[in-house]
């Protein structure tokens, strides 16, 4: 087999049963001196470089998701009752941001002169209810499920504009905030629970960013799911094209685990499950204080990547 170099190294690489399989195992029979080639025996725990160095550690982070997700080590749990495991765990992230108080975490001297927390809920009603419009859509005739609602504060604010609204979330903790609404808890991180064809409009703010990138394809889809025929999704993003939203991000703990995505990939995102894509709307150009006066030219920035938030419209065959 022909085994890359590094010099001066001792990588793995040479086991017969290839890295991938190396990996599924947690297993490497074998690896090579680079200085002379010579077979030398594995010592777990040994420390290694080159590329079994980044695959040991692409496995470790592979198992801290895995427990972080399903609550146990997979290593714990027999084959035969994975899924169960997998599908009722609750990932508990947001659930222990919300015992420590959700909304103090938030708070950031730099977030809080761009705008108030109220006003970044009020600024998205907004634009959902000018969406809706240019969609003709009666939000009075309208059911509207928001996932990852989390606190329930957009439910809480848009409720009176629509006829039914409806919220799901991962964490427990945060939807015990949600009084007053009608919310569920996901038992998967993939999986809507609410009956297919529900809703005509589905909203997603600020969630993207939090789930696995291997597990938005799914979620995608099953939001699609759960829209009726013509049924709007909206889904809402802190632009990673602008610097002031990258730092907030960055200085924020309750997104230490975010992986920001741009309004392309939700594009992408959309149209793997066939959705078709009317629009993509960029806004919070301008802080709080000054977006009365400058609310026209706000909109006549919309399509500019460069707001703090964008948000990307999408129509369900
Ligand atoms: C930053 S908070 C945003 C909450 C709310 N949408 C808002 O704008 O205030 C992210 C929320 O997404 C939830 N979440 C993360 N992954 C999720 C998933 N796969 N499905 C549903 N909710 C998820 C978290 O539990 C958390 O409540």
């Amino acid at each position: 087999m022909d085994v890359p170099r590094f010099s001066g190294v001792v990588q793995l690489g040479c086991c017969p049963v290839g890295l991938e399989q190396c990996l599924r195992n947690q297993f490497c029979g074998s690896k090579r001196s680079s200085s002379d080639g010579t077979r030398v025996p594995s010592e777990p725990g040994k420390l290694v470089q080159g590329p079994a160095l980044a695959a040991n550690s692409l496995r470790r982070r592979a198992e801290k998701a895995y427990t972080a997700r399903v609550g146990r080590p997979k290593s714990e749990i027999p084959a035969n009752k994975r899924d169960e495991h997998e599908n009722t765990a609750m990932p508990a992230e947001f659930d222990g941001y919300a015992a420590e108080g959700y909304s103090k975490l938030l708070s950031d001297p730099l977030r809080e002169r761009f705008a108030g927390s109220e006003f970044f809920f009020q600024r998205k009603l907004i634009l959902l209810r000018e969406l809706c419009q240019r969609c003709g859509m009666n939000t009075e005739r309208a059911s509207w499920l928001d996932v990852g609602c989390g606190e329930g504060s957009l439910l809480k604010m848009g409720k009176p504009y629509f006829r039914e609204v409806a919220g799901c979330d991962v964490s427990a903790g945060m939807l015990r905030h949600c009084e007053g609404l009608n919310v569920r808890r996901q038992d998967s991180a993939q999986r809507i629970p609410f009956d297919s064809g529900s809703f005509d409009l589905v909203t997603v703010v600020c969630v993207y960013h939090h789930v696995d990138v291997a597990e938005r394809p799914a979620l995608t889809a099953d939001i699609s799911r759960v829209l009726k025929a013509k049924g709007i999704l909206c889904v809402i993003e802190h632009n990673p094209l602008n610097p002031v939203a990258q730092l907030i991000v960055r200085r924020s703990s309750v997104d230490s685990h975010a992986h920001l995505l741009t309004a392309g990939k939700v594009r992408r995102l959309a149209r793997a499950v066939q959705m078709e894509v009317l629009g993509t709307h960029y806004f919070l150009f301008f802080p709080e204080r000054y977006y009365s006066a400058m609310a026209a030219t706000e909109a006549r920035l919309s399509s500019l990547p460069l707001g703090g938030q964008y948000a990307v419209f999408c129509r369900k065959d």
